[in-house]
């Protein structure tokens, strides 16, 4: 069920680093204004250097901003140690203690924070399990390749059933299989109640998985909105399929240009610019005896949505 309640505000965040010899002042975030809202997952998109990781940071009060303001579960993060406990952080690049054993790793995380030694175990069993790394829990961490590391850093941000679960690209690293376990685990949060924000680059993960985006770029905010939203608002044409092929002659009887349309085999292949002239087509098509198999509006990818939305982003606005 989704809950209208933001588990996550930011509001006006800015944010700039002193770069080079003077320590001139940078901006990386301006004036950033979202939320996340009770059991969404939120997908954060923004190309390299968009600012995606120092919002994450400043979200787990590992980094400070210039202005603006978090409220997690309606109370600032300075709340404090409680606030945290109901937080799950999955790092960009997890450090971890390499001597350990991922097994032994949990459990130190379990003690730093004050789960009980039964509740770290069987947590631990489970969720090893869950990210596929049951076979290394005996294995030094020194040995695990980049993908195990990630989804070790995976388990440690579930270790403590968080509520709320911030991921910094979580599918980094992993092959197409860890990809397709780390979407299910983050299904799975949101089945069980939870709320899952995340950053990526990998769009076709974004579009699959998330309730709801937000666009990043060069620290500003260039779209937020329902997937469905976004993509649903721009219909690129209508496709038509029609059987069977049909002459110049009788595409003319039917009002339909030639540049319209090209043969697929035996079918045809008609683009129409918005549903008016679908529909015009369509009654034509009839009046020629031809079957119409189908009609499908073509929609922008997200992929084409936010690069539209990079290179423009006065055009479209941050809807919210
Ligand atoms: N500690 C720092 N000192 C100075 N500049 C920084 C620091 N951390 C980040 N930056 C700069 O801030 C900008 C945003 O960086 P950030 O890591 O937030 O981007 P990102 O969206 O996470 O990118 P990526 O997709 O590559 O992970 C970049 O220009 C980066 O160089
Ligand atoms: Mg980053």
């Amino acid at each position: 069920m989704m809950h209208e309640r933001p588990i996550l505000a930011i509001e006006g965040l800015s944010k700039s680093y002193p770069t080079g010899f003077w320590r001139k002042p940078v901006r990386v975030l301006s004036d950033l204004s979202c939320e996340v809202r009770e059991n969404e997952i939120v997908g954060f998109l923004g190309p390299n250097g968009a600012g995606k990781t120092t919002t994450i940071k400043i979200l787990n009060r590992l980094a400070f901003p210039d202005a603006g303001k978090v409220t997690l579960f309606g109370g600032r993060v300075r709340d404090g140690a409680d606030v945290r406990r109901r937080i799950g952080f999955m790092p960009e690049q997890p450090y971890f203690y390499e001597y350990l054993t991922g097994g032994e790793f949990l459990r130190l995380c379990g003690q730093l924070c004050g789960m009980s030694p039964s509740k770290t175990e069987s947590r631990s069993l489970e969720l090893l399990a869950k990210v596929g790394l049951s076979m290394a829990r005996g294995t030094a961490i020194r040995k695990y390749s980049k993908g195990m590391m990630q989804r070790l850093g995976l388990a440690q941000a579930l270790l403590h059933d968080p509520e709320l679960v911030i991921l910094d690209e979580p599918m980094s690293g992993l092959d197409p299989m860890g990809r397709m376990e780390v979407r299910g685990i983050i299904r799975d949060l949101k089945a069980a109640g939870k709320t899952v924000f995340f950053s990526s680059h990998i769009l076709s993960d974004v579009e699959a998985l998330c309730d709801r985006v937000i666009m990043l770029h060069k620290g500003r905010k260039v779209a937020e909105g329902r997937v469905e939203e976004l993509i649903g608002a721009e219909t690129l044409y209508i496709e038509l399929v029609v059987s069977p092929g049909l002459s110049a002659d009788r595409l003319a009887a039917a009002e339909i240009p030639p540049e319209a349309g090209f043969a697929q085999g035996a079918l045809l292949v008609l683009r129409a610019p918005d549903s008016g002239q679908a529909n015009r087509w369509i009654a034509g098509l009839l009046r020629e005896g031809c079957t119409v198999l189908s009609c499908v509006p073509v929609k922008k990818n997200l992929e084409e949505i936010f690069m539209e939305r990079i290179e423009n982003p006065s055009a479209t606005g941050a809807a919210s």
